[in-house]
């Protein structure tokens, strides 16, 4: 008889067949060098900070793969490397299906501190390669320090693309007026229906640079999903909460949503995101619950 947790792996294999073969690769979004990514990924913060969840978190990873969600989000600072870890262990034998991206601490992101910085997380996810590096937040390093070290990177093939997070509109600004600082892939910031700050402003001014958007804590780190409102849309659409919370990101087509799942059941609860396309009601009601901005705030961080 098949032990609970691989019962619970092999449904959540089959899940895409059953459900029509629905996968994450038939939403992707489009970044600026034209390649296209998942547009529901994998985030990993807290995970790698205890041994004994380990095997769990490296399964969790696994799953979202087989799923297609074939985008990871991880950092220098998730368990001080220990997130890296995990998540080499989770590719190992399949990095080139994986879009693979990390951040740089930002009191490493000097010109030369952001190659060391990359150097020694490329080394804990045991790959040569990351497919996009973002400077993790602002810091007293100036900008221009910090594209340097990411030119250094593109240019010794050890990063295909750098971004940024936590980036606010002036900061973006700020940015775009630097020398090779328009090459921005992507801002990675808090965004759900209960923190919708960005969408006065700053997800125009992404679109205008091209940076994709990456929405991180997309279930507001799982305190959004006892909302009545998403409770009764979940049962609509027969998913649970997380899905609707997540189907409400992906509507928009260059928004990257990276949910953090240790427990396989949520992973495949989060991929039913992509079986659901909310309709105009649903939106009024999601708007009326969790109004828009009226005015510029500034942007949240966690
Ligand atoms: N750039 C930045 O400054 C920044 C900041 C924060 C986060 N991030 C990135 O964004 C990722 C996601 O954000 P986050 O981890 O803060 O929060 P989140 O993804 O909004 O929420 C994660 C929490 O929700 C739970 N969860 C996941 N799926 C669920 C489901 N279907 N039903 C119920 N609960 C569910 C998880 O539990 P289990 O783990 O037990 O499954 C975990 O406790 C991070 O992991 C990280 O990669 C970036």
């Amino acid at each position: 008889m098949l032990h609970a947790m691989e019962r619970l792996c092999a449904r959540v294999k089959a899940w895409p067949k059953e459900h029509g073969g629905i996968m994450a690769t038939d939403r992707t979004v489009e970044l600026r060098n034209g390649e296209e990514v998942s547009a529901l990924g994998l985030g990993t913060w807290r995970m790698g900070e205890s041994r004994s969840a380990r095997s769990g978190e490296i399964a969790a990873l696994r799953a979202g793969l087989d799923l297609g969600l074939t985008l990871i989000d991880t950092a220098e600072m998730y368990g001080e490397g220990g997130a890296e870890e995990v998540v080499g262990e989770a590719i190992k034998g399949r990095r080139d299906g994986v879009f693979l991206v990390s951040k740089v601490y930002p009191h490493n992101a000097s010109a030369k501190g952001v190659v060391s910085a990359c150097e020694r997380s490329l080394k804990r996810l045991g790959t040569d390669r990351l497919d996009l590096y973002l400077l993790h937040w602002r810091g007293s390093i100036p900008l221009a320090d910090t594209v340097k070290g990411f030119e250094r990177l593109l240019a010794d093939g050890k990063v295909r693309m750098w971004g940024v997070s936590n980036f606010d509109v002036n900061d973006m600004t700020e940015l775009g007026g630097i020398p090779g600082g328009q090459a921005s892939a992507a801002n990675q910031v808090l965004y759900h229906l209960g923190a919708r700050g960005i969408d006065f402003e700053l997800i125009a001014r992404c679109r205008e640079s091209r940076a994709a958007v990456m929405a991180y804590s997309p279930l507001g780190q799982g305190q959004l999903l006892k909302s009545t409102c998403l409770v009764q849309l979940a049962n609509k659409y027969g998913v649970e909460p997380a899905a609707i919370a997540l189907a409400w990101l992906l509507r928009q087509p260059d928004v990257i949503a990276i949910p953090k799942a240790s427990n396989l059941s949520h992973v495949a609860a989060n991929a039913r995101a992509l079986d659901v396309t909310l309709n105009a009601e649903d939106l009024a009601l999601l708007d009326r619950t969790f109004p828009p901005p009226r005015r510029a705030t500034p942007l949240e961080m966690i």
